[in-house]
């Protein structure tokens, strides 16, 4: 009898625990879906929509992490607090629509607690009120969460627009893809459409395949889902696309000092095979730039075939970089046309530059991404080529 009443008991209690579990995450889907309404990105007043990119953060324990590759006469009053620091200074400068953050944004090999970690790195975009976005490197789960687990605890974290991987796609490598849609400024006829595609994916951490040494890449799971988000966005319109990810592609490759802007210091660690993710963009024909981290003291930025390919260059202090070079950030500001009528139109242009860890922020390597071409121009150029 005893025995059957624990059993009973046992029963009631994990079923209404399944009940609470099932409660929980009802709600939590419903506020994401007031939560997304309320944080819909848009371009702002002045016609802009400016996004900050934060590469390789490497956060651990906070005060008690040292930097790596500072000046010996820096190190000692030098730790994580510093990229925290970094992160406000970036914030209050540029005051960004998005902060974007590219992965490696914790060391997990070095973390005592992967969720405090995440809560001091994440912290200084959570408490902007700024809606930011993250994607995974290839360090964040070298502690007690799994990468299913960082990027879990990353969506339910507050104001961002991270999201674990798209619904109703079914199996799908890894976690984190997922798309973001920023729309026209209120007022204008854009209100309703997505006049800037932004794409995020996670493009993994070591290759599993045992012949293949080396990184890991964007699967073709990812590509296809890739490739119908692209098709679906540009059925509505044409509007241009940005990618976000931690591992450069190996066209990162394809440039020398007479064809990038900024610098390359280090090889190009991407993976050892080529998964044509890179083309995949080139056929879709929307995104005009990818950013990338993972190479710390390689920040440049260069075009091959109509798609710009940029680093971020190092952000973190307790991150390999280069004693005497500074820590710095990438900055993209999107710009609206006018209509002739004087309303704000579709985009204009895509402009970059990055922001150094000095004194004065200085801002350097401005560079022009894309532009829109007068629809009469091109149709005169592609009639003088025939
Ligand atoms: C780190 O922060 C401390 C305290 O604000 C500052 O004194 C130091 O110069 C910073 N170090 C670097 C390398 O920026
Ligand atoms: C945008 O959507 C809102 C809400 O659905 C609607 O009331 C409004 O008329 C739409 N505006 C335009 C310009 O399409
Ligand atoms: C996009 O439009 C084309 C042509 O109308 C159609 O064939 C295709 O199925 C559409 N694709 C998606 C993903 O909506
Ligand atoms: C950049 O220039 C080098 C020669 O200096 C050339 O080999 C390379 O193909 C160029 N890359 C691009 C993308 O134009
Ligand atoms: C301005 O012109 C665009 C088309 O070029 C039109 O869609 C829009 O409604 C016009 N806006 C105003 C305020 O007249």
């Amino acid at each position: 009898m005893a025995r059957m009443m624990v059993t009973i008991i046992v029963v009631l209690c994990s079923f209404s625990v399944l009940i609470l579990a099932n409660t929980e995450r009802i709600q939590r889907s419903s506020s994401l879906i007031i939560g997304s309404g309320i944080q819909q990105l848009r371009f702002h007043k002045k016609g802009e929509f400016r996004i900050l990119q934060v590469a390789d953060m490497h956060y651990a324990d906070g005060r008690q992490t040292p930097c790596e590759d500072v000046l010996p006469e820096q190190f000692a009053h030098c730790s994580d607090l510093n990229t925290t620091f970094f992160i406000e200074r970036m914030i209050q400068a540029e005051k960004p629509d998005l902060i974007v953050f590219t992965g490696d944004n914790i060391y997990g090999a070095d973390t005592t607690d992967p969720v405090a970690s995440m809560n001091a790195a994440f912290a200084p975009a959570v408490t902007s009120n700024i809606p930011w976005a993250a994607v995974l490197g290839n360090h964040d789960q070298e502690s007690t969460l799994s990468r299913e687990g960082v990027m879990r605890y990353i969506v339910g974290m507050k104001h961002t627009l991270s999201q674990f991987n798209p619904p109703g796609v079914g199996l799908i490598d890894g976690f984190g893809n997922y798309n973001l849609e920023v729309r026209g400024i209120e007022g204008s006829s854009y209100v309703n459409k997505s006049i800037l595609n932004l794409y995020f994916l996670d493009s993994g951490d070591y290759s599993t395949v045992p012949s293949i040494p080396g990184y890991g890449w964007i699967k073709p799971s990812q590509q296809f889902w890739f490739q119908q988000t692209s098709m679906k966005l540009q059925n509505k319109s044409k509007a241009p696309g940005l990618a976000y990810f931690h591992i450069p592609l190996p066209e990162y490759a394809s440039f020398d000092s007479s064809n990038f802007t900024g610098m390359k210091q280090e090889g190009i660690s991407s993976a050892s095979v080529n998964s044509g993710f890179f083309t995949t963009l080139v056929e879709a024909g929307d995104v005009k730039a990818v950013f990338t981290g993972h190479d710390h003291i390689n920040d440049f930025c260069g075009q091959l075939t109509g798609i710009h390919l940029c680093y971020a260059g190092g952000f973190g202090y307790h991150a390999y970089g280069k004693a005497g070079w500074s820590r710095r950030a990438r900055v993209v500001v999107v710009s609206l046309d006018k209509e002739s009528n004087g309303s704000w139109g579709a985009v204009k242009s895509i402009k970059t530059w990055k922001r150094l860890d000095d004194e004065k922020l200085t801002a350097i390597d401005d560079q022009v991404l894309w532009s829109k071409t007068p629809s009469g121009n091109r149709r005169k150029k592609e009639h003088t080529a025939v």
